[in-house]
């Protein structure tokens, strides 16, 4: 159900961006670059046969990172992103992170709630982080010391 994209699934991904995130989404030439020369996974999640979500994950220099994570508005509340919440603290375990970090728009009310959920704590707020829009991101860590696979 969870998989790595593939070249192909990129353009796709990048109109699922521009819906959901408009100014502020990824661009497809963004996306292409990162997919190839950035130290990051692109994992899709598949759901009634099509693919319904993504993330985007991995060491953002000195951090392990979840970069981006987004389900098709009318796919929503069915527990697809928890399983690419469980998809990404699985990889960080594996690879020996001792944390993960993200950032979220402070209004985003859906992401801070599954966050939260899976035991990211508040660290620090950057102002302006997304532009253009100009909306704050709070940054969020969670000690995976006392992650547990399955249950947040
Ligand atoms: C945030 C998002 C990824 C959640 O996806 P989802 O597949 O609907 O989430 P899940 O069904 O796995 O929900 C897991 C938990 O997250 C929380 N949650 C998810 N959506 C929520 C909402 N709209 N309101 C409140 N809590 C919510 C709940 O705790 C939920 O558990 P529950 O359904 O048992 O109550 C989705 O709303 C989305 O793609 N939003 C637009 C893109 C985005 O903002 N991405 C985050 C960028 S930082």
């Amino acid at each position: 159900m969870i998989r790595d994209l593939g070249e192909s699934d990129l353009p796709w991904m990048a109109e699922v961006e521009s819906e959901l995130f408009g100014a502020s989404a990824w661009s497809r030439e963004l996306i292409e670059h990162d997919y190839v020369y950035g130290f990051t996974r692109y994992r899709g999640i598949e759901a009634d046969g099509r693919l319904a979500g993504y993330a985007v994950y991995g060491y953002d220099g000195d951090a392990f990172h979840l970069m981006n994570l987004a389900v098709l508005p009318a796919m929503r509340r069915r527990g697809l992103a928890r399983a690419l919440m469980e998809d990404f603290l699985a990889e960080a375990r594996r690879v020996g992170a001792p944390d993960v970090w993200l950032e979220v728009a402070v209004t985003n009310d859906a992401a801070l709630a599954l966050y939260r959920a899976y035991g990211f704590e508040d660290v620090r707020v950057r102002r302006k982080y997304y532009q253009p829009e100009g909306v704050d991101a709070l940054v969020m860590r969670r000690a995976l010391s006392t992650y547990e696979p399955g249950s947040p």
